[in-house]
């Protein structure tokens, strides 16, 4: 069964970005999950909490709104409930995603942006009408469902407080849902209050602006497109009180990042995970490690998503101010 191996990836120490930094950097990596990232975890969460509330019976259609992962995730626990997938993306998703989604039996639609419930053409709101007008349907809503930031509370925390031998001293995660770094961050602070949470979004996502003023303005301005973060809403399941602060990159920093670390270590990493190691890499200073800190980098997902959008140096620069996630 899937959920027993949801979780418990390998948190490694990376010594070129350790010497880098000069401090001790780990990277967390979640490629190891069996749907290869993080979003098994919070998409296995809200399926058994639908499950128990006998929302989701065989023969139904599980419902999604994605930048692709959560809905790769969702279609591989569907077949095992003997489920539908239904997956609305937007048309930013990468095509390995959409490739992969096909793959494993999800039925997609394509939406022109990702804006949220109240944006009549958005994956959100489509997603959600979806569900309301077919029998047996049922919508995850990973931007407003309590099981999304519990998935990480109960495991990803946790994970990380023994894997450091309780020596963490920061984690930086790219905030999409805000579920990731919601529940990581409200465990770990549990444990000690002064543990840094740090969150990385896009140039123009709106976390920061919420985090320092508590409020959002509509100033009509889209953020860059770096697949699975970033939002022109605040979702119901990102916790102020969890994140100490926001930091902003923009994609061909990160795109430059990803090319170095692969020229680097000859490994390929994922889009928000190079989002991650540029934010670090502009804010050095700023971030201000010490020596002997323990520093986690969250790297949700792989490269292999993203070969044309990240590797493939013949691409023609694709993100547009609207073609977000
Ligand atoms: C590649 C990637 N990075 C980061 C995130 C953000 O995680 P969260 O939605 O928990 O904030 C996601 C979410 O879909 C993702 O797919």
């Amino acid at each position: 069964m899937i959920e027993k191996k949801i979780g418990n990836t390998p948190l490694r120490r990376c010594e070129h970005l350790s010497n880098k930094f000069s401090t001790n950097i780990y990277i967390k990596d979640e490629s190891c999950n069996p749907g290869k990232s993080s979003k098994d975890r919070a998409a296995y969460f809200m399926l058994e909490e639908a499950i128990k509330g006998n929302k989701i019976q065989p023969g139904g259609t599980i419902v999604e709104a994605s930048s692709g992962n959560t809905g790769i995730s969702i279609a591989l626990m569907a077949k095992e409930l003997g489920c539908r997938a239904k997956i609305f993306v937007s048309k930013s998703c990468s095509e390995e995603k959409r490739a992969l989604l096909e793959a494993y039996g999800a039925s997609i639609e394509i939406c022109d942006n990702s804006f949220g419930l109240h944006v009549f053409n958005s994956t959100q709101y489509q997603a959600q009408a979806y569900a309301a007008n077919h029998e047996n349907a049922y919508f995850t809503n990973q931007y407003y469902n309590s099981a999304n930031i519990k998935a990480h509370y109960k495991t990803t925390g946790p994970e990380i407080w023994e894997q450091t031998n309780h020596q963490v001293t920061h984690v930086i995660a790219g905030v999409g849902t805000g579920g990731t770094i919601s529940g990581i961050g409200r465990y770990l602070k549990e444990q000690k209050k002064n543990i840094k949470i740090l969150g990385v979004e896009p140039t123009n996502s709106v976390y920061q602006t919420f985090l320092e003023h508590g409020k959002v303005e509509n100033t009509g301005v889209v953020h860059d497109a770096i697949e699975g973060i970033g939002r022109t809403f605040i979702p119901g399941t990102f916790d102020v009180q969890a994140v100490d602060a926001i930091y902003q990159i923009d994609a061909e920093s990160s795109k430059r990042a990803a090319q170095d670390y692969r020229a680097d270590t000859d490994q390929l990493i994922g889009f928000s995970s190079a989002a991650v190691l540029a934010a670090v890499e502009q804010n050095l200073s700023h971030m201000n490690f010490k020596h002997d800190d323990h520093v986690v980098l969250y790297f949700p997902d792989h490269g292999d998503r993203y070969l044309q959008k990240l590797y493939n140096n013949n691409q023609q620069e694709t993100t547009k101010a609207f073609d977000i996630l």
